[in-house]
């Protein structure tokens, strides 16, 4: 993939469990604290227009706030209906403190 890291938050911002928005441009992107590791995913959901980083992480799983389908953050995969279509991730990498994605 070619693209450009971007540095986009704090590590620290990022808390385990939880979900944050970051806008890079035009993109939201929402990220995840899961087992020690961040996961970015984009923040708007396939199904319908609802923002991810509201909605409740379990796990891997974030649910959505607006009909509670579930994407699996690590890979971006549907897990539950009615979201059927997988949502776009992005890499990521921890450097000095800072969460950086890859953006093509
Ligand atoms: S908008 Fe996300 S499940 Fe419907």
């Amino acid at each position: 993939m070619s693209g450009e890291w971007q540095r986009v938050a704090a590590r620290t911002d990022v808390r385990e469990g939880d979900a944050i928005a970051v806008t890079v441009g035009e993109q939201e992107i929402a990220l995840y604290g899961v087992d020690g590791e961040v996961y970015a995913t984009a923040n708007i959901c396939t199904h319908g227009h609802a923002r991810l980083c509201e909605g409740y992480l379990e796990g891997n799983e974030i649910e959505c706030p607006l009909h509670q389908g579930r994407f699996d953050v690590t890979n971006g995969q549907p897990t539950l209906e009615p979201v059927t279509e997988s949502i776009k991730t992005f890499p990521v990498k921890i450097e000095d403190g800072q969460v950086l994605l890859l953006i093509e």
